[in-house]
């Protein structure tokens, strides 16, 4: 932690917009106009491409950025495979997939030194890495800067901070994250976190699909859910550091290193939709029943990665912010389901209008592909009983990555310490009311 990052993280400034061309320049002249690949790029930088989709999808899928860099990637050594830590990669076989709900409480407190990086722990996930197709979930804790440089060659990183604010330094420019808003690195980007706090924890869904895009909006309209004009990208800004930088790769399932003879977060320039962003999560324009009943959970989609199937999402983000609940004669809380996709909820404050305990900020839980859930006993009993006013539901955020396949354990979390052993309990109580009419 260091208060000159604090306080470069509070100066930054963004480029506003989801999905679009953005283009930025550290340094005046360093952008080229008119063409992509100049014979000689301005300034003596080189032009690189970073593709984010094949080259030939369609217009609204393809992702791509320029990057105008003091030196190429290519110019690096020879990367060799290093530990892994606690992250692992689908496809997820260790375990047997679990069709029990199940709930955990925060991650421990990591050893002293611990980066990002090494923070990372894997809870489980599904499809397969090779394939790009699933997702997995990690929770991270960490207690130091990272200073090594890190990129995910696997998937996209949408990271969900708890508690502490990052300052992440990308090859796109500075990011700054803190609970409540949420970062997204896309596939192959480089990237350092820094810590803003003293320790910083958090949850991270990896895309291994498509990219996430906003979701469509329907009947909504126009307007709605999350707004694209507040993702945020950076600003182009670079490094000139000189001397060894470790770079660490993830690539299918494994952390591969090389030592650089340069800072790769030297870009100077770039144009191009294959970004980073932060989004606030607070400026979620939530929808929801003016009428009865309540509406089903998709219709707080923060952003969404399709799959071939129109509506069936590999993974949607979704979440669950302040908002009012104004619905009559209506079970308000989230009804008592069962359900073919596959959803694991994190807390990043506050609390769940579901669950009256035992869901924590930091914790989470794993509800796979048809197990049944819901309101535990006391909120089903109080939510029964409520004097049905208007009500501001404004002591919480909690968030949920919901995915089409059902979510595979690694081992570390189907025999964590942190594991609750008797989640079922919540549901325990709840009586029978049947009496029928005689
Ligand atoms: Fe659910």
């Amino acid at each position: 932690m260091s208060a000159d990052a604090r306080k470069t993280a509070e100066g930054l400034s963004y480029l506003s917009g989801f999905g679009n061309e953005h283009s930025s320049e550290a340094v005046p002249g360093a952008l080229p106009e008119g063409r992509n690949s100049p014979q000689r790029a301005p300034l003596g930088l080189y032009a690189e491409q970073l593709s984010g989709s094949a080259f030939t999808e369609p217009r609204a899928h393809n992702r791509r950025s320029w990057l105008y860099r003091i030196r190429p990637s290519a110019q690096h050594p020879a990367f060799t495979r290093t530990g892994n830590g606690a992250i692992r990669t689908a496809p997820f076989t260790e375990t047997v997939p679990d069709p029990n709900r199940l709930r955990w409480n925060p991650l421990p407190d990591p050893a002293p030194g611990t980066d990002f990086l090494a923070g990372l722990w894997t809870l489980g996930g599904n499809g397969d890495a090779t394939q790009r197709a699933g997702m997995a979930v990690h929770l991270y804790h960490a207690n130091a800067s990272m200073e090594r440089v890190f990129s995910d060659a696997d998937g996209e990183l949408l990271i969900v901070p708890e508690r502490g604010g990052l300052l992440l330094r990308t090859e796109f420019g500075l990011l700054h994250v803190e609970p409540g808003h949420i970062a997204l690195i896309p596939r192959g980007v480089r990237f350092r976190v820094e810590l803003l706090d003293d320790s910083a924890r958090g949850y991270a869904c990896e895309n291994y699909g498509a990219p996430f895009q906003l979701p469509d909006l329907g009947p909504i309209g126009a307007n709605g859910l999350a707004n694209a004009r507040d993702f945020k990208a950076p600003v182009a800004a670079y490094e000139e550091t000189e001397g060894p930088v470790e770079v660490v790769n993830k690539f299918c399932g494994n952390l591969w290193t090389a030592t650089y003879g340069h800072s790769p977060l030297d870009v100077v320039a770039w144009h191009g939709n294959h970004v980073p962003y932060v989004y606030d999560l607070r400026r979620f324009n939530v929808i929801g029943t003016i009428s009865y009943d309540h509406p089903d959970p998709s219709i707080f989609t923060v952003l969404t990665s399709p799959s071939d199937t129109p509506g069936l999402a590999g993974v949607d983000f979704v979440v669950f912010a302040p908002r009012w609940l104004v619905g009559e004669d209506t079970f308000r809380p989230p009804y008592f389901h069962r359900n073919v996709m596959s959803e694991y909820m994190g807390l990043v404050e506050g609390a769940y209008d579901a669950k009256a305990e035992g869901f924590v900020p930091g914790g989470g839980s794993l509800h796979n592909m048809m197990s049944a859930h819901g309101p535990d006993r006391e909120t089903f009993d109080r939510a029964s009983a409520a004097e049905l006013k208007p009500q501001k539901i404004d002591d919480g955020l909690a968030f949920m990555f919901e995915t089409r396949w059902p979510v595979t354990l690694t081992p570390q979390a189907a025999g964590a310490e942190h594991l609750q052993r008797r989640y079922d309990d919540v549901w325990d109580g709840l009586e029978r009311h049947f009496r029928p009419l005689r």
